[in-house]
């Protein structure tokens, strides 16, 4: 299946929407891209530098009809209005927050179905579309039938390839539970708000999963029509700087440790640390990352992993903040653009995969 045009339109510039945008301009070339286009909602003068500086890399400002006007008081000229934008998408990503995505489904993206070919939403909009991290349920994109992909939490992506290096790697039935501690940061380095003075307890608000985590995880394997036994408790800590995971996994078959570090160590999306500390793992991705974000999907800290009776592996790693959520977006777009093609053309993000941090 060819393309002929491949325009994607980012909806929302928040944490996740304006790295993103930039991802897609930096690669425009490598993956074929012939327009970024961009909604901002807002007309916020503090959000000028953000606009122009995406517009300077060559992304095109959208905002709603009713807006324009107020853009253009700040000094900006949108080039489309959001329907404009939509009309004319290839793929669309939302990246707004929880259950705008859901009601931008209903309102806009249904309507521009005939015309786009998927669509694609961030994290907490359960219930958008299939489920999907890169490389662990690819296999479940049917071609024709997904047009929206909901692309998992960046602490759900790490769940996933825990479980998939660890223990499916020795079967499909090898995984008797999972228990996985998400030690999350209070709020991303870009926020100012939501910060907590001191250790905060998530609540179990899923008797079966116990926090969104381990049941997206369980959703995404559902995919590959896998049934898993998966838990997860959360509780935020004050700290800016990267989720960290402290996971049990009770495998069917023995294993050894030397085995543990073979499985994890030929997977490419697994970093391996002899650092302990996230602020040490965090600067080597603002000096080595893209715009300081490493790209695999989790960073296991080698001095904390340990098999217990020979059944059960132990550790702890970090989660590399939004860096494993905008990989699979991209991939996800390269997807929609053409099936057979996608994998190779991800394959420019590569040198922000880091075997060892
Ligand atoms: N933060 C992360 O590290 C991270 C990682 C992975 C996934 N996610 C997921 O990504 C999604 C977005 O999170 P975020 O942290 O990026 O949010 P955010 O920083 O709060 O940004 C939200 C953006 O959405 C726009 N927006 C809000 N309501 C809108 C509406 N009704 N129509 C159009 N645009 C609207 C806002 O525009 P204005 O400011 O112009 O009003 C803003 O640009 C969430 O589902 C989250 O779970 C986040």
């Amino acid at each position: 299946m060819g393309k002929d045009k491949s325009v994607i339109h980012v909806v929302g510039t928040g944490t996740i929407g304006e790295p993103l945008i930039g991802l897609l301009c930096s690669f425009k070339e490598q993956a074929g891209f012939s327009e970024i286009t961009f909604h901002k909602r807002s007309p916020i003068a503090r959000d000028l530098p953000k606009m122009r500086a995406l517009v300077a890399r060559g992304a095109q400002l959208c905002v709603d009809e009713d807006r324009m006007n107020d853009f253009e008081v700040l000094g900006l000229k949108p080039a489309l209005t959001h329907e404009e934008a939509l009309a004319k998408a290839d793929v669309v990503i939302d990246c707004t927050p929880s259950g705008v995505g859901i009601s931008n489904k209903n309102e806009f993206y249904e309507k521009y179905l005939p015309t786009t070919k998927g669509f694609i939403a961030q994290g907490s909009e359960f219930g958008f579309g299939k489920m999907y991290a890169r490389g662990i349920n690819d296999q479940a994109l049917e071609v024709g039938r997904d047009r929206f992909i909901q692309v998992v939490s960046c602490n759900t992506h790490n769940l996933c390839a825990l479980v998939n290096t660890i223990a499916l790697v020795d079967g499909e039935d090898n995984l008797e539970e999972a228990r996985f501690l998400c030690i999350r940061r209070a709020n991303d380095i870009s926020q100012v708000s939501g910060f907590v003075p001191a250790p905060e307890i998530g609540k179990h608000k899923d008797p079966v999963f116990g926090t969104h985590h381990a049941r997206d995880a369980y959703h995404v394997f559902r995919t590959r029509a896998l049934e898993l036994n998966m838990w997860s408790s959360a509780l935020k800590v004050n700290t800016q700087y990267m989720h960290c995971i402290y996971f049990t996994l009770k495998l069917k078959r023995a294993v050894t440790k030397d085995e543990v570090f073979g499985r994890l160590r030929a997977d490419e999306r697994i970093s391996m640390t002899k650092k302990q500390s996230a602020g040490e793992v965090f600067s080597f991705g603002r000096d080595h990352g893209y715009f300081g974000r490493i790209l695999n999907q989790t960073v296991i800290v080698e001095s904390s992993i340990e098999v217990r009776k020979g059944h059960e592996v132990i550790g702890f790693c970090f989660t590399p903040q939004d860096g494993n959520s905008l990989l699979s977006s991209f991939s996800a777009v390269m997807w929609f653009l053409d099936p057979t093609t996608y994998v190779e053309k991800t394959k420019c993000l590569r040198p922000y995969f880091f075997a060892e941090v």
